[in-house]
């Protein structure tokens, strides 16, 4: 289902996640990312994607995002969004969902290209914590 429109800014949570491509270090692919998330307390985390010469051990942006979120405070992911090098909106990849779902769980709210959608839409029948009980 797709999630309901709500209040929240997210030309703002955009404009974070643009701010933050442009600290990307993305030599290798060439492909910037930025990502940001509004967190349940109102904090704003944000993330850009790093390379290394070992191409395979990218670390996402979603990555950075989820260590600032951590070192921050931790808490719940409410919202998020991510943009390609020229700013456009960005699905997060398929290892980086599962990051979302663990740190935002099937409510949160994901920006894509085609309107705002719940975690659990993006993420259908995930593997999560409560597997491990
Ligand atoms: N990338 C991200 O940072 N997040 C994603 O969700 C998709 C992919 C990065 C990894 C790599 O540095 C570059 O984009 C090309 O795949």
């Amino acid at each position: 289902m797709t999630a309901a429109p709500d209040q929240f800014d997210w030309d703002a949570l955009l404009d974070a996640a643009r701010e933050a491509m442009t600290h990307a270090y993305a030599p290798y692919s060439d492909f910037p990312v930025g990502a940001a998330a509004r967190v349940e307390d109102g904090r704003t985390v944000v993330g850009c994607n790093v390379e290394n010469a070992s191409y395979g051990v990218a670390l996402c942006a979603e990555c950075g995002l989820v260590s600032q979120l951590h070192i921050t405070g931790g808490g719940t992911l409410t919202h998020f969004a991510c943009v390609n090098g020229k700013g456009e909106i960005l699905m997060p990849c398929g290892r980086c969902r599962q990051l979302l779902w663990e740190n935002g769980g099937p409510d949160l709210q994901v920006l894509t290209r085609a309107g705002v959608r719940r975690m659990e839409e993006v993420l259908p029948d995930a593997f999560g914590p409560s597997e491990l009980g």
